[in-house]
């Protein structure tokens, strides 16, 4: 790793900054819609069971394995065995493919963060996010026109990544820790106004009154599954990245559950404030809440904008809820640049970061073009729901199979249990060894099969295919193709594993 990495001071940096890309765009927006999508509460209970089950020990793999042996995504499985740095390869395609997304709800952002001290937003917040921000056709088959303005705040978020690569994560971290407290500020102020409005009770009790019906559903455990990886950055490379870092205290453990616990409150939090502010729509419009909390990934920005008009000086909160927003984002996707960045550097070393960085961005922003187009929202969901469920999860169970069933996976589990402060036992080897291979193994078995028989949210083949199964199989086969270059090269795992 590079020398700015080795030098990092505190264990509370690597905290911060491992938070600060843990805590995103994925808590304030992409939470809120799948709770809505599948049901409210039903949603809460399989999400926060999975999130300490699987998603905890597997960012304690993550980070450890960074820890043990300072490399990248690929190098990381490569030392372990050469073809397993494939696991690597799909994790950084996943993450490319991420990032050409998040990017444009960055922009989102960015488009309303420029539009708040302007009236439009406060008087019909859904009409204007679809008009003013989406310039939204009302088919995935319409897609011929760009929004220029959208574009342009795509490409200005581009530039600040870059900028914010540039400047060092080191920067970027102390920056979170020192803003991060606002977000959960801010979010409870918006929640303690909006509860003030008829009908907030109402939305309460459909987040948090649980049925116990839907957890027989498994389209609603896959949804939660997909969400605790997004959520955490797992399968990413990003935690592994993350690892590199040279800590005083060497606690993983720690670092995973605090980081684990931060991102879930964060996320229960923006959960709350979109469903008051939804119990209140729906008493005033006349509308159902079941109807408006199913409105898909425009839904956060649509509440947000709502339950932000209500507040008095609406312009000046929209205006720093939005640049959070945008701040957090970029912090969530200069992570994942960075992950990627670190993965392709390690076959090109001759190459400088900075300029490996540049090409990664330069290749997204044009990658995210797509997403500008009028038919841009149909084709991110699309995106988002396959890459997340078949590429996210396979790359998980991967990583629990290999750590968990190696000859010598119980020396590497007193490693961590020696460098931490708090002790893992035995439960984190279960879990890696067992529960979430199995978990994760019946998640992905039903999503095949229930994705071959269901076209996905009923948009076109062709979407669903080009957008859905083509951005997965471009994911498998850059692993694929990465085993069989990596094959001739086979080496000793456990020397590298455990060096000492
Ligand atoms: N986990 C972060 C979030 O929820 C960051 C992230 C970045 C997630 C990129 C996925 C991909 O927003």
């Amino acid at each position: 790793m590079n020398q700015k990495m080795d030098k990092l001071p505190t264990t509370a940096v690597f905290l911060f900054a491992a938070i600060g890309s843990a805590v995103g765009l994925g808590n304030i927006w992409r939470f809120p819609y799948l709770v809505g999508k599948y049901g409210g509460a039903e949603f809460l209970i399989p999400y926060f069971l999975l999130l300490v089950v699987v998603g905890v020990p597997l960012l304690i793999l993550e980070l450890a394995l960074g820890q043990r042996l300072h490399r990248g995504p690929v190098s990381v499985f490569k030392s372990i065995m050469p073809p397993l740095g494939g696991i690597g390869v799909a994790a950084s395609l996943a993450g490319c493919l991420i990032a050409i997304y998040y990017a444009v709800v960055v922009a989102w952002s960015l488009m309303m963060l420029f539009s708040s001290f302007g009236s439009g937003w406060q008087v019909d917040p859904a009409s204007f996010f679809f008009r003013e921000v989406l310039h939204s056709s009302s088919s995935p088959n319409h897609f011929y026109l760009i929004s220029t303005l959208l574009l342009f705040a795509l490409v200005i978020c581009w530039i600040c990544v870059y900028l914010f690569l540039w400047r060092g994560v080191r920067n970027s971290s102390v920056l979170v820790a020192v803003i991060m407290p606002i977000p959960f500020l801010l979010l409870f102020i918006i929640l303690l106004n909006g509860l003030s409005y008829p009908g907030a009770w109402e939305g309460i009790v459909y987040y948090l009154k649980p049925s116990v019906e839907t957890l027989y559903d498994a389209e609603v455990w896959v949804a939660a599954m997909t969400q605790v990886f997004f959520s955490l950055s797992l399968g990413l490379g990003i935690m592994i990245t993350f690892g590199n870092y040279e800590l005083t205290h060497k606690e993983v453990v720690r670092c995973a559950c605090l980081v684990a616990l931060a991102d879930g409150l964060v996320a229960l939090l923006s959960g709350l404030v979109v469903f008051v502010t939804i119990g209140h729509m729906a008493s005033s419009g006349g509308l159902s809440i079941e109807d408006l909390a199913a409105s898909g990934p425009t839904l956060s920005f649509i509440v947000f904008a709502k339950a932000l008009s209500l507040l008095p000086g609406a312009p000046f909160f929209a205006f720093i809820f939005f640049l959070i927003l945008f701040v957090l984002g970029l912090n969530g996707l200069a992570s994942l640049v960075e992950a990627v960045a670190l993965a392709v550097r390690e076959h090109f070393p001759s190459i400088s970061k900075a300029t490996i960085s540049l090409y990664v961005c330069i290749f997204c922003c044009l990658g995210g073009l797509i997403y500008t187009t009028g038919a841009g929202l149909y084709f991110l969901d699309t995106v988002d729901h396959f890459v997340t469920t078949f590429s996210l999860l396979t790359v998980g169970l991967a990583q629990a199979l290999v750590v968990g069933w190696l000859p010598r996976a119980l020396e590497f589990q007193k490693w961590v249990h020696s460098i931490s402060q708090w002790k893992v036992g035995r439960l984190w080897l279960w879990s890696i060894k067992y529960i979430s291979p199995a978990i994760l193994t019946i998640l992905l078995a039903f999503s095949f099969y229930h994705e071959s028989k269901h076209l996905y949210a009923s948009y076109p083949l062709w979407v669903v295919f080009t957008f859905g199964w083509g951005a997965v199989a471009l994911t498998y086969l850059g692993w694929g193709l990465y085993a069989i270059y990596a094959t001739e090269n086979r080496r000793n795992v456990t020397e590298l594993f455990y060096p000492d």
